[in-house]
């Protein structure tokens, strides 16, 4: 039995169809509110709960070999991108867990000191590391799932707002081939016991996006491009209503401020490692945009 907790996340809904269609027992880990109809049509057992609740966590543990952490924090990191995933740890350990597949994020591991997504992940990385248990740690740069709505706004409007600099590099990974490499992970043994950056085949610059949009859609991309110093003066007025929402544009700044992007040889390792090509933006975009 596989616990996928994230169930109806980008990533995680992917997996699920992905073991399904593999005929794995899969426990997925929902809340209430989410949106789960698809995943109990292909056969998931649907545990409800909430990853803020250690008991509901236990519960889900029961009788489980593989866990598959992909859930999000909506901003809350010390409760959901660490808490849950320490707790998820410490249950898998009780429960003998055969392996632990664990979906961190590219530059965890650069001490960004004001975004504590990357620091609650890097922290649960050096914890499972530690545990005893086999694990695989996926490090993806940004999914071109993530792409799809500003891919539909574009097709109506040719617009495109590029906050920071354009120059910036990123590797973005097709979310289908993230998902087939979580799950082909707890079989790989060249993938067992690994901290493995996860990215697309290609390095993109930030403005190249407009433009694979505009070859998609044959339209002459309108770009618009201020600085990210825009975020800091959001960041400041949200501050005085908000302080967590301040602190979780922190985690935003960061990715807007810096490159995320797997060198060649990373990319040639994972094609190596999983045995398959990896897809490019271009291609995905195509393929869910039916054009
Ligand atoms: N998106 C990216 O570009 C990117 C890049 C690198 C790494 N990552 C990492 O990849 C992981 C998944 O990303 P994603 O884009 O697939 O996430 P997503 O689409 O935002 O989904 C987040 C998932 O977490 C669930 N969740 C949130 N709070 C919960 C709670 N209290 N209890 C139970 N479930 C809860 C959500 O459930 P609901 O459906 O109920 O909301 C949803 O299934 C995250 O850990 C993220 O940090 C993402």
């Amino acid at each position: 039995m596989f616990l996928v907790t994230g169930a109806t996340g980008g990533i995680g809904r992917r997996v699920v169809r992905l073991l399904r269609q593999q005929e794995q027992s899969v426990r997925a880990f929902v809340r209430l509110t989410s949106r789960y109809s698809e995943l109990e049509h292909r056969g998931a057992e649907i545990f409800i709960g909430d990853l803020h609740q250690a008991r509901d966590i236990e519960k889900a543990n029961q009788g489980v070999q593989y866990i598959i952490s992909t859930h999000g924090s909506g901003g809350d990191a010390l409760s959901l991108d660490y808490r849950a995933n320490i707790e998820l740890i410490d249950q898998a350990k009780a429960n003998k867990v055969e392996h632990f597949v664990f979906v961190s994020v590219l530059g965890v591991d650069r001490g960004y000191e004001d975004a504590p997504v990357f620091k609650a992940k890097h922290a649960v990385e050096r914890y499972l590391v530690d545990s005893g248990l086999n694990y695989t740690i996926l490090r993806p740069s940004g999914l071109a799932s993530n792409l799809l709505p500003l891919a539909e706004q574009f097709r109506e409007t040719g617009l495109y707002l590029l906050i920071g600099d354009s120059k910036n590099r990123s590797s973005i990974v097709s979310t289908d081939d993230l998902a087939r490499i979580i799950v082909d992970s707890v079989k790989v043994p060249e993938a067992r016991n690994q901290i493995l950056p996860v990215g697309g085949p290609e390095i993109l610059l930030r403005e190249d996006i407009p433009r694979i949009f505009g070859q998609i859609f044959n339209k002459q991309p309108l770009v618009i491009n201020p600085p990210v110093f825009v975020i800091d003066g959001l960041r400041n007025v949200v501050g005085l209503l908000n302080p967590q929402t301040q602190k979780a544009l922190g985690t935003y700044r960061t990715l807007l401020s810096n490159e995320f992007f797997c060198k060649k040889e990373e990319i040639a390792n994972l094609e190596r490692i999983f045995n398959f090509p990896l897809e490019t933006l271009e291609s995905f975009l195509r393929r869910y945009l039916a054009v």
